[in-house]
C-alpha cells in the first residue's frame, strides 16, 4: 500500500484500485449498517452463552438455559396429556352407555375416537369409514357382520376378527365349498343364483329351485333360511345390496368356491381400553349404531 490517494473530483479517498482509469471510492459504510453489524455480533455472543450453538464431534454446547426444541415438544405433550387425563380417567371409569349419555364425555370420545380412527383404522376402512372393496366393511351403514350395539362393536375392535394374535378374536370359517370339493361346480353355480334370488336378481329360476336343498344343508346354518345372516357367526346378510366381495353371480361363485375369511387386527393391547371405548362410541355414532 502506498500513500493515500484522493479522488480529485469528489475529494473522497480511493481504495487505490484502478481499472482502465476508473478508481474506486472508499466511502465508509453507513452508520446504521455498521451499528447493526456490531449488534449482531453481540447478539451471537450472548446467544452462544445461553443457547445450544456450537457443534462438537459427538455433541454440541448446550448453553446456560439448557433449552432444546425436543424438550419443548415433550413439555407441551405432557401438558396436553395432563389436560386430557381428567377426561381419560372419567372415560376409563364409565361404561359405554354412560359415555354415550353424558354429553361432555360423549363429545370427548367422539373427538378422540375420530383422531384414533384416522390414525389406525382408515387404511383399511377408508377415511370416512365408508369401507373398501375386498372385504373391508363400511362402518357407516346399519349392516353389521358382528353386531352394531356398543358392546358388540367394542368386542370386535378390542379383539379383532380371525386373527391369531388374540385368543378372544371373533371367529368363524365359511367352508371352501369348491376348493375343498364339498360341492360341484354346477351346484355352486346354482347356489349363486339362489343367493341372487334373495335380492330379486336371479336370472335362472330353475337353478334357484335346484339349489334349495344345497342352501338348506350347507348355508342356512350360518346365513339363515332367509339369507339374513347371523351376527354371532359374522355371516353377512345376503339379501341387501351391501357386499363385502361383490354381488355379481361370478363374485358370489368365487366366494363360495374359496371364501376370503377377512382378518381384522385386535386393538385392545395396542391402544388400551380407554381408546378402544372411544373408538367404539365413535364407530357406533357414525350412523348405523343399534
Ligand atoms: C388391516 C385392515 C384393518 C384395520 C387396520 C382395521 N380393520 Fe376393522 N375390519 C377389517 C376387516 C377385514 C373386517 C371384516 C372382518 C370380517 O370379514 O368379519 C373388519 C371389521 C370391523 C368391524 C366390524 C364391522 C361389522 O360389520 O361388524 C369394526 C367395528 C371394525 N372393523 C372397526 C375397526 C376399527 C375401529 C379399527 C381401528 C382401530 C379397525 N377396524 C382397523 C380390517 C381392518
Ligand atoms: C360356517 C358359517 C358359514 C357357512 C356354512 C356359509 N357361510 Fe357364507 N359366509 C360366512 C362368513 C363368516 C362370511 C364372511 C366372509 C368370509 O369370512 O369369507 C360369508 C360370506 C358369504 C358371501 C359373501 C357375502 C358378501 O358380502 O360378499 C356369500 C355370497 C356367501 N357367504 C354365501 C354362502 C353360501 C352360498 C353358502 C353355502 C354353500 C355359505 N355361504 C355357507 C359364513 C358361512
Amino acid at each position: 500500500m502506498g500513500e493515500k490517494q484522493v479522488d480529485e473530483i469528489t475529494g473522497v479517498e480511493t481504495t487505490g484500485h484502478e481499472w482502465d482509469g476508473v478508481t474506486e471510492l472508499n466511502n465508509p459504510m453507513p452508520k446504521w449498517w455498521v451499528n447493526l453489524f456490531y449488534a449482531c455480533i453481540a447478539f451471537a455472543g450472548v446467544y452462544v452463552i445461553f443457547y445450544p450453538a456450537i457443534p462438537m464431534i459427538n455433541d454440541h454446547t448446550r448453553g446456560l438455559l439448557g433449552y432444546s426444541a425436543r424438550g419443548e415438544v415433550a413439555e407441551r405433550i405432557a401438558a396436553h396429556s395432563e389436560m386430557q387425563s381428567v377426561w381419560k380417567d372419567r372415560i376409563a371409569a364409565a361404561s359405554l352407555e354412560e359415555i354415550r349419555e353424558d354429553p361432555d364425555l360423549f363429545n370427548f370420545a367422539l373427538a378422540s375416537g375420530a383422531a384414533n380412527f384416522a390414525l389406525n383404522c382408515s387404511q383399511c376402512h377408508g377415511s370416512g369409514a365408508a369401507g373398501n372393496v375386498g372385504g373391508f366393511p363400511n362402518l357407516n351403514d346399519d349392516d353389521w357382520l358382528w353386531g352394531g350395539d356398543l358392546e358388540s362393536i367394542y368386542t370386535t375392535i378390542a379383539h379383532g376378527v380371525r386373527n391369531e394374535d388374540d385368543p378372544d378374536a371373533r371367529f368363524s370359517m365359511m367352508p371352501a365349498y369348491g376348493a375343498d370339493g364339498l360341492l360341484s361346480r354346477a351346484e355352486i353355480r346354482d347356489v349363486a343364483q339362489y343367493v341372487m334370488n334373495f335380492s330379486g336378481r336371479a336370472t335362472d329360476m330353475e337353478a334357484v329351485e335346484r339349489a334349495a336343498e344345497t342352501w338348506e344343508y350347507n348355508c342356512a346354518a350360518c346365513h339363515g333360511d332367509d339369507g339374513r345372516g347371523d351376527t354371532d357367526l359374522g355371516a353377512p346378510n345376503l339379501t341387501d345390496a351391501i357386499w363385502l366381495y361383490g354381488g355379481s353371480a361370478e363374485e358370489i361363485f368365487n366366494q363360495v368356491w374359496n371364501p376370503r375369511h377377512g382378518v381384522m387386527p385386535p386393538w385392545l393391547e395396542r391402544l388400551g381400553d380407554t381408546t378402544v371405548k372411544e373408538l367404539a362410541v365413535y364407530v357406533h355414532a357414525l350412523g348405523g349404531g343399534e
